[in-house]
């Protein structure tokens, strides 16, 4: 057995307080279960040099084990522990773009960008190929997206992205964000936006992007693809096509007000639960056989129990419910997430 020690990115501490090695462990514990080649075993906090660390022991990490590890949310440095020195491992992230695309845009009732790479690395580890995290683009869909955080982790990771949300405001920033942020970058790509419309009805409004990281790749027609529509997330079946998503990654809304944003265009408040019961089913269609869900949520208007039993009617198999990943957001907001995947026959 080998003994290996990450370093957790300061942030971390910042965004779950008390919390942030109880999340890296239960996301560790994933990648564990899944993906990496050994066991992982006797993980502990230990301080080294005056430093904390979150340290484990498993067999010596493969070059694919070092490539999955190096994307943990948390993660800032990788060491293998000698007994004298730590030696730091080379990490290689999967990301495409610079770390801006996910910190720039700041506002009320943003999921935190470390919480939606957590969410979205356990979900993609959930699915029946979790594999694809590193070797597949990954067709993504976050059907209550807000301003994108979970649309621009897709794209960070080289995927495609479909997001839908209610609320106007969200919609507008996010448009005016990613196009300025794509020019500011010299992102070679084509947009276009405007109405949805059916049979002389008016559907909602749609963005629709298509890009490369690189000219040459988008000459070759290697694009990615971003798709954001608006409108009620429970006529998602008019906008997306059956089995059309490897993953659906989503943050609940929380049944609270953040700050003065419903009076500026926001999705009209209705209570979490009903809107889960009502959408998760049809957001099942949307998902490909063997794909998986994830879903982050407040615990204090929604209990887990209940949150199985919606996904369990929907055909859904709870997957990890054993790990801990609930956490204090604030005194209104106990936030937890549950995986879940759905059997390919
Ligand atoms: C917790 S927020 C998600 C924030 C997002 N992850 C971000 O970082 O911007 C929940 C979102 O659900 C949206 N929402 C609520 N009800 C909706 C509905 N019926 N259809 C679509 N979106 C809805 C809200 O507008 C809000 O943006």
């Amino acid at each position: 057995m080998q003994k290996y020690a990450i370093l957790v990115l300061p942030a971390a501490n910042r965004v779950y307080t008390a919390n942030s090695v109880q999340l890296m462990r239960a996301e560790l514990a994933v990648f564990g279960g899944t993906v990496l080649e050994g066991t992982i075993e006797n993980v502990a906090e230990e301080t080294i040099g005056g430093v904390d660390y979150l340290t484990f022991h498993t067999g010596r990490l493969t070059e694919r084990d070092v490539a999955y590890l190096s994307n943990l949310s948390s993660l800032y440095a990788l060491f293998e522990v000698t007994e004298d020195a730590l030696r730091p491992i080379t990490v290689r992230r999967l990301d495409r773009y610079d770390s801006d695309l996910l910190t720039i845009q700041k506002y009320s009732g943003k999921t935190n960008e470390l919480f939606t790479k957590l969410l979205f690395n356990t979900t993609a580890l959930s699915t029946d190929r979790p594999a694809e995290l590193l070797d597949k683009p990954l067709r993504v869909f976050d059907p209550m997206c807000g301003r994108g955080t979970t649309l621009n982790q897709a794209i960070m990771y080289g995927g495609d992205a479909s997001g839908m949300d209610l609320a106007t405001k969200d919609f507008e920033e996010y448009e005016r964000f990613l196009r300025t942020w794509l020019k500011n970058k010299r992102i070679k790509h084509r947009a276009t936006s405007g109405q949805i419309r059916r049979n002389k009805v008016t559907l909602g409004k749609h963005l629709e992007v298509e890009f490369a990281a690189d000219k040459d790749a988008y000459k070759a027609g290697q694009t990615q693809h971003l798709r954001f529509v608006h409108a009620d997330t429970t006529r998602c079946a008019e906008h997306f096509r059956p089995r059309e998503f490897d993953l659906i990654v989503t943050d609940a809304p929380y049944g609270v007000q953040h700050g003065s944003r419903r009076a500026a265009g926001a999705a009209p408040a209705r209570r979490p639960a009903e809107l889960l019961a009502e959408a998760i089913p049809q957001w099942a269609e949307l998902l490909r056989p063997g794909g998986a869900i994830g879903i982050s949520w407040n615990t204090y208007v929604l209990r887990t129990d209940d949150l199985h039993q919606l996904l369990a009617a929907a055909g859904f198999e709870i997957r990890h419910a054993e790990l801990d990943f609930a956490h204090r957001v604030d005194q209104a907001i106990t936030r937890n997430l549950v995986l879940a995947h759905k059997p390919a026959s």
